[in-house]
């Protein structure tokens, strides 16, 4: 019982440790203030994607490897998005996560894969990419965005409601 708690234990300690590693590689060390959006960073990641099929159709292992690499180390959003990503999304965030990492992983691999010019590897690691995109997508795409448009959060908000007319003496006191 000992035994599985720690390795529970450990697993998490890894998998904290690689989200946290991803995260600070991707802000250049401790200086934060990246201004990307997650839009941006999206818009980045498609492009990528086009240019790395692309390559994958035409057998360009040289070009393969440069996408799935610029697709592995995708930039961050800015931490106030992230932050309110991670805040809404509770406990559902290491599922976010999660995609994240598989696009990451599967993105690394398969720049392994193309420098060693494996074709049945390249073609199995470059729908793993694209099924974290998917799975992340259908899983959460509206929701975020919708959450991202929201203005920032405003404090309570106070109805506006207007002064009632002051009665005029004598009128409708029903007396
Ligand atoms: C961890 C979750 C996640 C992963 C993984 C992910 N996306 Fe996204 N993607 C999002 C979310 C959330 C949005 C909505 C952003 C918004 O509207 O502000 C989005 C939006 C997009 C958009 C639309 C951008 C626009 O202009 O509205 C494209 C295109 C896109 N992603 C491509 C990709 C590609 C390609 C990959 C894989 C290489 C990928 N995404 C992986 C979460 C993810």
């Amino acid at each position: 019982m000992k035994y599985t708690n720690s390795l529970y234990i450990r697993f998490f300690q890894a998998l904290l440790l690689g989200v946290l590693s991803l995260t600070l590689a991707a802000s250049g060390g401790c200086k934060e203030e990246n201004p990307l959006t997650l839009k941006q960073v999206m818009n980045g990641l498609e492009k990528d994607m086009i240019a790395l099929n692309r390559a994958v159709y035409v057998q360009d292992f040289a070009g393969i490897e440069k996408y799935a690499r610029m697709i592995a180390q995708h930039p961050q959003p800015m931490k106030a998005q992230r932050k309110k990503i991670i805040k809404h999304l509770d406990e559902r965030a290491e599922r976010f996560q999660g995609y994240d990492l598989e696009v990451h992983s599967a993105a690394l691999q398969l720049a392994d894969a193309a420098l060693a010019q494996s074709p049945a590897q390249i073609s199995q690691l470059a729908l793993q990419v694209q099924a974290g995109c998917y799975g992340c997508h259908f899983e959460f795409q509206k929701e975020i965005s919708a959450l991202l448009a929201e203005p920032h959060a405003a404090p309570e908000a106070v109805p506006e409601t207007p002064a009632a007319p002051e009665p005029t003496p004598g009128e409708a006191t029903g007396e």
